[in-house]
């Protein structure tokens, strides 16, 4: 066996090798950024969601909002709804239909064009998961096992259930990595959180290279794009998160809208002042209504200035319901329209990563020599 057909382990990470990275992939972001307006036609995006949920506003901010400015750029868009994604951690996906059914309805009210871009399930593609197995062999378990996500994870499921990992969770950024090469994606907008699974993919993309396509490189090796925007902190000043149950729905009304910022976390200084590292819940509730207004948080910091927190409260609520309007009016619409319309959507993607994804394993079988 040739040397290159072993795994090679990347060498101890250094500490700090993260924030490096993380600054780094800031950098190439910019870059990046440049390159797409210039030439979109380029770019081919795969990022997606676990249907756990309702979508709420630390997703619009954070990926959903830049989603759709890369589809409406002219980048070609696909959105996984990471279903098997949702049993890494836990026996019971809830009612899964709901689920997918809110997070489609939250996706096209959102600005998502069903025309230009890709929606699809993990369950419903079998060539995109059977690209597990050949992927899986081209990573060692140690590898598996130092990755900093899936180690959080990993606490976390062990700390609510009290039992051990399976093996889904200590696998699932390998999965990650075919969702992003079946459809041969090579631009994946991701937190900083997601870095390490990137990582991952542009190792399987290059092993398997290396492996059964030296002669023309056959997977590319993504980029990441991190999204323009921070982390939405929630009503208790931690990050956003269904789980936590501190999060604004976008499918919320009105009325508890008001509700939720009335209840946001300030502090007790009385003038307002954009400080995110010392005042991270103002800082947060300036960026969200920053968002909403298409102006910076440290103008609004001026503009709102010594009439403090509650004048903050009152400026970001209004913000918020005004800007969420014509997302909420299209919701509504959708969601008074019947199942109909969503099954076809979703079946139009299915379809479309169906085609591509059994290209690609047709094209894998015969790379690796299994055409029989
Ligand atoms: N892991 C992502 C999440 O937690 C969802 C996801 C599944 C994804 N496959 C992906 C993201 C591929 C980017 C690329 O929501």
């Amino acid at each position: 066996m040739p040397t290159s057909a072993t795994p090679h382990e990347p060498s101890t990470p250094v500490p700090g090798s993260t924030t490096r990275s993380a600054a780094a992939a800031r950098e190439r972001t910019a870059v990046l950024e440049d390159l797409i307006a210039r030439n979109p036609g380029e770019y081919r995006v795969l990022t997606g969601d676990r249907p756990t949920g309702a979508l709420h506003l630390g997703h619009l901010l954070g990926t959903v909002g830049n989603r759709v400015r890369l589809q409406n750029l002219g980048v070609e868009v696909f959105l996984i709804v990471a279903d098997y994604q949702v049993i890494t951690d836990r026996d019971d996906a809830g009612d899964l239909p709901a689920t997918v059914r809110e997070v489609l309805l939250d996706y096209l009210a959102a600005g998502l064009d069903p025309e230009r871009s890709t929606v699809f399930t993990h369950s419903a593609v079998p060539a995109l998961n059977q690209l597990l197995l050949p992927f899986l062999s081209l990573v060692t378990v140690a590898e598996l096992e130092r990755n900093p996500t899936v180690k959080a994870e990993a606490e976390a499921a062990l700390l609510r259930q009290k039992r051990g990992i399976s093996g889904l969770l200590l696998t699932y950024p390998v999965h990650q990595a075919a969702d992003i090469l079946f459809c041969h994606g090579n631009l994946v907008p991701v937190g900083v959180d997601q870095l390490p699974h990137l990582e991952m993919t542009r190792t399987i993309a290059r092993r398997f290279n290396q492996r059964y396509a030296a002669a023309r490189p056959y997977f590319p090796e993504p980029d990441a794009l991190i999204a323009p925007s921070t982390t939405v902190l929630g009503s208790d000043g931690r990050r956003m998160s269904k789980s936590r149950g501190n999060a604004l729905e976008l499918r919320a009304t009105e009325d508890e809208t008001v509700a939720y910022f009335r209840r946001a976390r300030t502090d007790a200084d009385r003038v307002i002042t954009y400080e995110p590292e010392r005042r991270p819940e103002i800082a947060n509730l300036l960026q969200v209504g920053a968002y909403f207004t298409g102006t910076s948080p440290e103008v609004l910091a001026d503009e709102v200035g010594s009439a403090g927190a509650g004048r903050l409260k009152t400026v970001v609520t209004e913000a918020v319901v005004e800007g969420l309007r014509p997302l909420r009016a299209r919701r509504r619409e959708l969601a008074s329209a019947g199942p109909r319309h969503l099954a076809e959507v979703l079946a139009q993607g299915n379809a479309r990563a169906n085609a591509i994804a059994d290209r690609t394993l047709d094209d894998v079988r015969t790379l690796m020599n299994m055409r029989y």
